[in-house]
């Protein structure tokens, strides 16, 4: 059983989990259109990830006995100024998560809902993992520059970072 505030603010973080997904599509599709695959890669995996995480939020609230409520879809940007731009947002998007998975987080404190709050254990680690790796690709794009062929270094880091992600799935599969 939930109190109201939690089940709203789980009903809230859904929103927040569904945007991400929608703000990282918008991302890949960009990336597709400026050649970019390695990132657009990347972003559509990130997207479907953000999906994963709104969809454990839907199943939760359901499981307990309450009703996941599916948000209106806001328009997320649709051109970006650069690659660096972009993973800015992407960090930034990040960080606004973290603050608002602490909050939940908080609350379960203050409404002493431990079954919620061991639920909500997976996404802190999540979002740790989900910084650390942006925090590093924004740290090879600053170390590339922005040299004459600097997109094409950070699109083929990208490319090796889903290499890894894809071999690290085949093994735990
Ligand atoms: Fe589900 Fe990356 O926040």
């Amino acid at each position: 059983m939930l109190t109201k505030k939690i089940e709203h603010s789980l009903n809230a973080q859904i929103e927040h989990e569904a945007y991400a997904s929608f703000l990282y599509l918008s991302m890949a599709t960009w990336c597709d259109r400026e050649g970019l695959s390695g990132c657009a890669q990347f972003l559509y995996r990130q997207s479907d990830e953000e999906r994963d995480h709104m969809m454990r939020m839907v199943h939760y609230i359901n499981e307990v006995g309450h009703h996941a409520v599916v948000p209106g879809i806001r328009q997320p940007p649709v051109e970006f100024e650069s690659i660096q731009a972009l993973f800015n947002l992407v960090y930034e998007s990040e960080l606004m998560v973290t603050k608002e998975i602490n909050h939940l987080i908080d609350l379960c404190y203050k409404e002493d809902d431990h079954m919620t709050l061991n639920f909500m254990q997976w996404f802190v680690s999540e979002q740790r993992e989900e910084e650390a790796m942006v925090r590093s690709i924004l740290d090879k794009i600053k170390l590339v520059g922005t040299g004459p062929q600097h997109l094409y270094f950070i699109d083929q880091e990208l490319q090796r970072i889903n290499k890894a992600v894809q071999t690290a799935t085949n093994k735990a599969e």
